[in-house]
């Protein structure tokens, strides 16, 4: 005879069961899949306790980021939901203006009919088609480099480096406010760490004597930091890699496709074409704005890479019709270098005119990320929702994005900005820069 427990444990399956199929009882809409709440879970209720508390703290300090919908493809003009009118978009890492181009679309779509949505496989198993090799083949031309391999995104491609690169015996010294991707990347790693004061060449090398017993040390930095949108001081660091027999690091996702004359970054702005050892940036911003990263370098790392780089190893390929995109961007990069030349004079113009205007600008002057300095993270919040009120759009960045006080809002120059969408925007920054008594 079944005891009693297996008898309520019967009951309890055919309720489930009983759920599961009225949930998938054929209906007109798509049949909700609502499981029932676990009733007097005491663990789980002071979890969520605690997670409202964290929740009240940020809305409390002020730095509660809310996502704007989006409607449009990306572009300098978009449309946003709840906007009844098309607003200028300016803050979008789109430096080019690429991520909703005609071709970029067009080779994306070819991509989908020819080589499918995706291929179910990390690349080691059977993810690689010929348009991954030939992408990594062009990039690494781009660069001048040896070799160069894909990831899901220059977040996995900062986090699966540090660890296959380097050991216990070697040490890496860091710029403080290198990319949170960065940071977590060399948190993996089991080498020596150091951090050195952000762009201070003094700190950078008083690291570099105090790790002289080290077998390898790599000086890791932004090339352009995308907080506030200022160059790192890339001669100076290879000299003193040089002087200390270091090898360097770049992450590029500010730089590669429109910094220096041709896009090719920060080595290219400096003149100092082939200096760096290994440069790591993103398909997500100025090449097609879709998604992905790379490492590119010395063939021997790209190798080991593949062999060893768990962001790699353990997850899926890039889609194919992401991969079409980024390379048709690069296409059209190497084809023409008059979009890096607009995204420059848009910046100087915007830059010129917010400086007189009174407004405290951070960042290097030939860089589209130009940071409006606030302080307060409330004001710059309220100052980019009155900036949607005049049809512009930007955020504004607090902390934990940037340190508590440095709240500003960050405004992102593209290719695609006309002279008039420049000016629209240093207007209506003006208007409520006056306001708001930022300015006067
Ligand atoms: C400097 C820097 N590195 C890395 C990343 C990560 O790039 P991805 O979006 O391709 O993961 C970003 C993106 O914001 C970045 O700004």
């Amino acid at each position: 005879m079944a005891s009693f427990r297996m008898i309520k444990r019967q009951f309890a399956c055919r309720q489930m069961f009983r759920n599961v199929i009225k949930l998938s009882e054929p209906t007109l809409a798509p049949p909700l899949y609502q499981l029932q709440p676990r009733a007097n879970s005491v663990s789980l209720a002071s979890t969520k306790k605690i997670l409202e508390e964290s929740l009240s703290e940020i809305k409390n300090a002020g730095t509660w980021k809310n996502e704007r919908i989006i409607v449009s493809k990306q572009g300098a003009q978009i449309g946003v939901e709840g906007q009844t009118s098309s607003i200028l978009n300016f803050c979008a890492n789109n430096y080019l203006g690429l991520s909703a181009h005609p071709e970029v679309i067009e080779a994306s779509k070819k991509a989908l009919d020819t080589h499918g949505a995706g291929l179910s496989s990390v690349r080691f198993i059977c993810g690689t088609q010929n348009i991954h090799r030939e992408l990594e083949e062009k990039l690494a031309s781009f660069h001048g480099r040896e070799d160069a391999i894909l990831y899901a995104s220059c977040f996995d491609a900062n986090a699966g480096i540090f660890e296959v690169l380097l050991s216990p015996e070697d040490a890496v010294i860091s710029d403080e406010l290198n990319h949170a991707s960065i940071i977590d990347g060399i948190r993996l790693c089991k080498a020596q760490r150091h951090r050195y004061l952000h762009k201070n060449m003094e700190d950078l090398e008083k690291k570099l004597q105090e790790t002289s017993g080290a077998r390898q040390r790599l000086i890791v930095t932004d090339g352009a930091f995308s907080m506030d949108g200022n160059v790192a001081p890339l001669i100076e660091i290879c000299d003193l890699a040089d002087k200390y027999n270091a090898i360097v690091f770049i992450d590029e996702c500010h730089a590669t496709g429109f910094f220096g004359k041709t896009g090719r970054g920060t080595e290219e702005y400096y003149g100092i074409e082939g200096r760096v050892d290994i440069i790591n940036s993103t398909l997500g911003k100025a090449l097609g704005g879709a998604a992905g990263g790379y490492t590119t370098g010395p063939k021997a790392l790209i190798d080991l890479l593949r062999q060893r780089s768990r962001p790699y190893l353990f997850s899926n390929t890039l889609p194919p019709p992401v991969v079409a995109s980024a390379s048709k961007a690069l296409d059209l990069i190497m084809q023409d270098d008059s979009l890096t030349g607009k995204v420059l004079s848009n910046t100087k113009r915007f830059r010129t005119q917010m400086v007189n205007a009174g407004f405290t600008m951070s960042g290097d002057p030939d860089h589209p990320i130009c940071p409006v300095m606030l302080g307060d993270a409330r004001l710059a919040s309220n100052f980019a929702d009155k900036m949607l009120q005049q049809g512009i759009y930007v955020i504004g960045f607090s902390y934990p994005v940037v340190p508590i006080g440095k709240a500003r809002i960050r405004v992102q120059i593209s290719g695609a900005h006309s002279e008039e969408d420049i000016d629209r925007a240093v207007s209506a920054f003006i208007n409520i820069g006056r306001e708001l008594k930022v300015i006067s």
